[in-house]
């Protein structure tokens, strides 16, 4: 029915997996499912931080239940009031009719126009402390990571951060919620695709949210999906300092192309051959046609370059290449090494605009794009392979 063990004495995860949904915000593909985390705080008083998709909320309660032993919830702290963590509040209202809701003047804002609820109310601001008991709750405001009204919150006796979406991820909690009980293998690239997806537009919150972080003790970091982390504290702190800085994780070449009948793939094939053969490992390639915009966005927060290739379509980009622009464009990924190629039959437009979006992202476009008319010869092959290979030197000239 739910983990025995608590996070800290007292403490208990009550979180729940969702192996059911196919899309999270319906369009993002969930093929490791996800968990929404709630946690219950047992002390003089008891408090639950956050709640559940609505689609869980028996099973959510039975776990409520099986760790209260009768006792009621006293108050709900809303860390974030997006509806996979606060679809359950109206319910849980009913349950417990004199809970307190605990949370900042946004969140009551929108927790009116959601379920009406706007009595038993605790607005809390900066640096507002929650006594519980022996424990005692402080908030922090960390307005945009990843909607305006999220705060965190911290308990002062285990030193633990009930961080919201921060530091979560995709991925369902399978055997265990601690980071140091499980092989954690899976959830980096979900981690990351997390952030890329949901947080990724975000970078100057997260690093005025860390800053704040930065002045506390934390042993444990509770988030509002995915594992609990209290193995790997300082690299995912590192990592979301990357990413919020949209400095790269690696060396490396994402190439993400689509073709329709081959050409512009046949250029990908030499793109690639030159960045290895120029002394670069990691070459990572997106077929568009194939690979959801997600997991490309991700590969682009983990490496420096990209190159982006497209066969000129009704006098614009290919259709899914378009999409992979606006998701790149709309989360302001910065400090990217970048080119381009495609191919045309009559009139090549796609290269043209690909050249052009280096402009508009403010990236380095590095070496000849490659525009290819009809079918592929030795000349534009080689010109793909010296295009991977310029592209390569580039990123060596970084090494330290
Ligand atoms: Fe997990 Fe922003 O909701």
């Amino acid at each position: 029915m739910y983990y025995k063990r608590p996070i800290a004495e007292n403490i208990f995860y009550a979180g729940v997996n969702d192996r059911q949904k196919e899309f999270f915000e319906n369009y993002l593909p969930l093929p490791e499912g996800v968990a929404y985390n709630s946690y219950l705080i047992v002390d003089e008083k008891t408090a639950l931080i956050d709640t559940v998709d609505i689609s869980f909320v028996d099973i959510y309660f039975a776990k409520i239940d099986a760790i209260l032993k009768g006792r009621s919830v006293d108050y709900l702290i809303i860390n974030h009031i997006e509806p996979d963590h606060a679809g359950s509040i109206g319910l849980l209202r009913q349950k417990y009719p004199n809970i307190q809701i605990v949370g900042n003047a946004k969140t009551f804002d929108m927790l009116n126009g959601y379920f009406g609820i706007n009595t038993q109310l605790r607005e809390v601001k900066e640096g507002d402390t929650l006594p519980l008991g022996k424990r005692t709750l402080t908030f922090y405001m960390a307005p945009m990571v990843h909607w305006p009204e999220v705060m965190i919150s911290y308990e002062n006796q285990d030193k633990i951060l009930f961080s919201a979406d921060a530091f979560g991820a995709f991925g369902t909690i399978d055997g265990d919620y601690s980071d140091a009980c499980i092989n954690t293998d899976k959830h980096w690239n979900e981690m990351r695709r997390y952030y890329a997806c949901i947080v990724g537009k975000f970078g100057l919150p997260v690093q005025n949210a860390l800053k704040k972080l930065a002045a506390l003790d934390i042993k444990t970091i509770c988030p509002a999906h995915g594992l609990v982390w209290q193995k790997e504290l300082s690299k995912v702190v590192n990592l979301y300092d990357k990413w919020s800085r949209y400095e790269a994780e690696e060396e490396g070449v994402v190439i993400a192309y689509g073709s329709m009948y081959g050409h512009t793939q046949q250029l990908t094939e030499a793109l690639a051959e030159g960045i290895v053969a120029g002394g670069v490992k990691n070459v990572v390639i997106h077929n568009v046609s194939k690979t959801d915009t997600s997991f490309i966005l991700s590969d682009i927060f983990k490496y420096k370059a990209l190159i982006i290739g497209s066969p000129t379509y009704m006098g614009s980009v290919y259709p899914l290449i378009e999409k992979l622009l606006s998701a790149i464009k709309h989360r302001g990924i910065k400090n990217r090494l970048y080119s381009c190629y495609g191919s045309f039959t009559w009139a090549g437009t796609a290269v043209k605009q690909l050249s052009a979006f280096a402009e508009a992202m403010n990236w380095e476009l590095v070496g000849n794009p490659v525009e290819n008319k009809q079918a592929v010869f030795a000349e534009k092959y080689q010109a793909a392979f010296e295009l991977g290979q310029t592209m390569a030197e580039k990123l060596k000239s970084l090494r330290n």
